[in-house]
């Protein structure tokens, strides 16, 4: 797989010496931190025929069978504060966006803030992880993680999830050359990585084009509260703006809340 995927790669790539490949990992996410607490630099790449234990947002599990999916995560040190990157979990969503429709002629959207979508079921799905220098406040690392079902049909997904779930080979009847594609993700994920920070309204104006959730009512969940609402638009932060019955609109972060459709997963 390692060299099938540098093989997809064009030699001038900067991150090609930090490939790290396994056969069966826990989870990417998991050894990248563990990788960066240990110094590895920006642009290191950890790529996973399959996980063990492969990790989703709020404390949810990421089904990642061997041979089928792509499970990645990349390590970026950029030299900023927090509060400077609360997009990157939607700059990670255009990158995905675009990778797609490279490797696969159709271009996915995204139910806010992180699931990759196709037909109002789930394609896959991105995990971003900060991780703060105590004495300065700034970023340490940042771990991107992306988990995208390639050439799973229906009955590869376990049944709980098997009605919201679907992958690219369904979705376009073909293969998937999870090689290529993953050659692409890593393309457009050094790309948006250069894009980050100075680029960052034209990014959001891309993830606003790409977003299935600006204009739908939706259920905003927060531990056991639920509320229905509008979803209205997402700020430059990729924070979601919502309008309550009420009357009232407020802003909602990734970290507190979750949403769902008002009938089901969208
Ligand atoms: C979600 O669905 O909430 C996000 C899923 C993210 C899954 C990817 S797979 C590669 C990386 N390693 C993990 O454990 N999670 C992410």
């Amino acid at each position: 797989m390692k060299e099938q995927v540098l093989s997809n790669l064009p030699d001038s790539f900067p991150w090609i010496n930090q490939i790290h490949y396994f056969d069966c990992i826990n989870s990417t996410n998991t050894q990248a931190k563990a990788m960066a607490a240990e110094g590895a630099s920006h642009g290191t790449v950890l790529i996973a025929d399959r996980q063990t234990d492969g990790r989703g947002r709020m404390g949810r599990s990421f089904h990642s069978p061997a041979n089928m999916g792509i499970y990645l995560s990349i390590i970026l040190r950029p030299d900023t504060k927090p509060t400077q990157l609360m997009h990157l979990t939607c700059a990670t969503g255009v990158a995905a966006c675009n990778a797609i429709e490279v490797a696969c002629g159709f271009r996915p959207k995204i139910k806010w803030a992180n699931d990759l979508i196709y037909q109002k079921k789930k394609l896959g799905g991105i995990l971003t992880e900060l991780s703060l220098n105590s004495k300065t406040g700034l970023v340490d690392y940042a771990i991107i993680g992306i988990g995208i079902n390639c050439n799973q049909s229906p009955t590869d997904f376990p049944e709980d999830i098997r009605e919201i779930a679907t992958s690219l080979s369904v979705a376009r009847a073909k293969h998937v050359d999870r090689p290529a594609l993953i050659a692409n993700l890593l393309c457009e994920i050094e790309n948006m990585s250069n894009m980050l920070l100075p680029q960052k309204n034209v990014i959001m104006a891309q993830y606003r084009k790409d977003c299935f959730t600006i204009g739908e009512e939706i259920s905003v969940v927060k531990c056991d509260c639920v509320r229905h609402g509008r979803a209205l638009d997402i700020d430059d932060d990729g924070a979601l703006i919502v309008s309550f019955p009420s009357g009232t609109v407020e802003t909602v972060n990734t970290g507190e809340v979750s949403i769902r459709g008002m009938y089901g997963y969208l």
